[in-house]
């Protein structure tokens, strides 16, 4: 059976990618991925602010962070322990330890200085960079904004291309007002993937305490209808990769957005839950899929459910018709 995914012109033994955290940042756990059957792993993310921070020697008091000092602690904090040498040490190390690709991740909101950490980052062996676009709200802080965030995103990408060879892929969250447009101008501007999408932070409110909480950290199954969504409505409309993130905890869901186009998937909540040991799982059951259709490859079944007009069309509805209703009706 033939699991074999080409992502990003990467060669992956399966489209099973084990998504950003902090799961990945230690050694043991990377050959864990390995031995139990990943395709590929995604690194947990550098910030932006971090590398600017190191490699200009400061943290600008004055600049971004007055209105984000949660943030502006935290990397402080985290900024003395100088983060740079240590995450190219890591991927240098886990180059000669591990087989599979190992795909570097920073977080980044603008096309500034940060990009030439890009640089470094595939020499010391990345074999490929995702950029998480998704971390800062547009608008939100009291400096002027100077790009419009569809242009800053396509002028990071078009920077960050500029400098390195390896593959670039661009994870964004689902808020855009035209987001197949949105798409379309990443791609343009030298995204070789998509991931879709990042999970958001999401607060709420302990109303005892009456303060803001952050317990929820982990996704569930149910959150997974939006990215299959998006993955069914851009594999019809971008020739980039895509990778289905947010939600998929098991093979049906696997199973789910590579009917729909998905190049790869991605997943960590799940790990978190029931242990690295679940990928083997996964893997196994997706092939137990694939035998019951008698399919003998991924790509028999790539984008199958989008490739039919009608089942295509079901992705871009957004309103309940009069027939899905009628359950709701009295009588
Ligand atoms: C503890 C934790 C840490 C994470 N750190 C990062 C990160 O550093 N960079 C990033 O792009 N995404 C990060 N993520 C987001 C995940 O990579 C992923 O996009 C998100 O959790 C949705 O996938 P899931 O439903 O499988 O959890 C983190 C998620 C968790 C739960």
């Amino acid at each position: 059976m033939e699991l074999t995914t080409r992502y990003m012109g990467l060669d992956l033994k399966n489209p099973l990618v084990v998504s950003s955290s902090p799961l990945t940042m230690d050694i043991e756990n990377l050959r864990a991925c390995e031995a139990h059957g990943a395709g590929a792993v995604v690194l947990r993310s550098l910030y932006e602010e971090q590398i600017v921070n190191e490699l200009e020697g400061r943290l600008d008091e004055d600049d971004m962070y007055h209105w984000y000092p949660e943030a502006a602690e935290h990397i402080k904090k985290i900024s003395r322990g100088q983060f740079l040498r240590p995450y190219l040490s890591y991927i240098e190390k886990v180059r000669n330890e591990v087989s599979f690709p190992v795909i570097a991740s920073i977080n980044c909101f603008s096309p500034g200085s940060w990009t030439s950490f890009a640089e470094e980052v595939q020499k010391a062996g990345a074999h490929a960079l995702e950029l998480n676009v998704a971390t800062h709200l547009p608008g939100a802080g009291e400096e002027p904004v100077a790009l419009e965030p569809e242009q800053n995103i396509r002028a990071i990408i078009a920077e960050v291309k500029r400098r390195v060879d390896i593959p670039v892929a661009v994870k964004i969250g689902p808020h855009f007002s035209n987001l197949i447009g949105a798409a379309r101008g990443m791609e343009q501007a030298g995204a070789d993937a998509l991931v879709i999408f990042n999970r958001y932070y999401r607060p709420d409110i302990d109303i005892e305490q009456l303060e803001v909480t952050s317990e929820n950290y982990l996704s569930s199954p149910g959150e997974m209808s939006e990215s299959l969504r998006w993955v069914g409505v851009l594999s019809k409309n971008v020739s980039c990769d895509l990778a289905a993130n947010t939600g998929v905890h098991d093979y049906e869901g696997v199973v789910k957005q590579l009917l729909t186009g998905a190049t790869v998937t991605q997943f960590c909540s799940v790990l978190y839950i029931q242990g690295l040991g679940y990928i083997t799982n996964m893997l196994d059951d997706l092939k137990w899929w694939m035998k019951q259709k008698r399919f003998a490859s991924v790509d028999d079944f790539r984008g199958m459910i989008v490739d039919d007009k009608i089942n295509s069309e079901k992705f871009e509805q957004i309103h309940f018709l009069r027939r899905n209703a009628r359950m709701f009706d009295k009588d």
